[in-house]
């Protein structure tokens, strides 16, 4: 598998180099951070053909079934503090759209921060865990789970309703080594001006959550309100329905539309 993927990385890659496959584990995420602190360097690329606790934010779980989906993190090293890098969900999240459009002829949507999002239901997310000492960056680990190839029944129950794969929005197949070395072509590609808020444009012209009316979900709190704008940061300007405008930050809150999931 790791050759089939190779082979769609332009030659100059390094990535290619340090990328590791495996059948079955986990959580990409959970070891690309145990091999982070083992030392492996900016660049590691782990994929998985399948996780038996693949995760997302805010503590759920990402279904993950056997050769169905992309479930993929990178080793990244970026010299700089936590502060000059809180864009770096929506950078991977353009990246990946780029990667999909390129790949597959069909561009996907976000939904605040790390939602990919195609015909109104889930195609896959983001999760991104810095190790962080005196602000600066040790490491950051991202995160890429992508459907690919799911049939709906393919998808536990609780998700049917929102979640859908990219083979089945295309109606055609989805070659997954092929989409797999688009992916990390783009993000070896956006790794080379990861410190440039460029990619806020691009991901404002990819966010489907702005302009609309959302609920936000604090410390078990909902409160209402409109998506008016975002931050160079990636953060989310909300017009409460008191009035109020606030910027929130990805860490602290869960977004849904008011009438479904986006
Ligand atoms: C989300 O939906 O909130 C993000 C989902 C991220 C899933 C990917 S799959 C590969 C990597 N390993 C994990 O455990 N999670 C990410």
């Amino acid at each position: 598998m790791k050759e089939q993927i190779s082979r769609f990385l332009p030659a100059e890659c390094p990535w290619g180099d340090t990328l590791h496959w495996f059948r079955e584990v986990a959580s990409t995420n959970t070891l690309a951070k145990e091999m982070a602190g083992q030392g492996a360097p900016h660049g590691t690329v782990l994929i998985a053909g399948s996780q038996t606790a693949g995760r997302g934010r805010m503590g759920r779980s990402f279904s993950s079934a056997e050769g169905k989906g992309i479930y993929l993190s990178v080793i990244l090293r970026p010299e700089c503090l936590a502060q000059q890098l809180m864009h770096l969900t929506c950078a991977v999240a353009v990246s990946v759209c780029d990667a999909v459009e390129k790949s597959c002829g069909v561009r996907p949507s976000i939904k605040w921060i790390n939602d990919l999002v195609l015909g109104g239901k889930k195609l896959g997310g983001i999760l991104t865990e810095l190790s962080i000492d005196k602000g600066a960056i040790q490491y950051a680990v991202v995160g890429l789970g992508l459907n690919c190839t799911q049939k709906a029944e393919d998808f536990p129950e609780e998700i049917r309703d929102i979640a859908l794969s990219l083979q089945s929005y295309i109606g055609k197949n989805v070659d997954i080594p092929k989409l797999t070395g688009a992916i990390i072509h783009e993000l070896w590609e956006m790794d080379k001006h990861l410190l440039s808020k460029d990619f806020m444009a691009a991901y404002k012209k990819d966010c489907i959550t702005l302009g609309q009316e959302i609920s936000i979900v604090r410390a078990n709190e909902i409160s209402h309100g409109k998506a008016v704008g975002l931050t160079a940061d990636g953060g989310l300007v909300v017009q409460f329905s008191n009035g109020k405008e606030e910027t929130v930050q990805s860490g602290e809150v869960s977004i849904r539309g008011m009438y479904g999931y986006v």
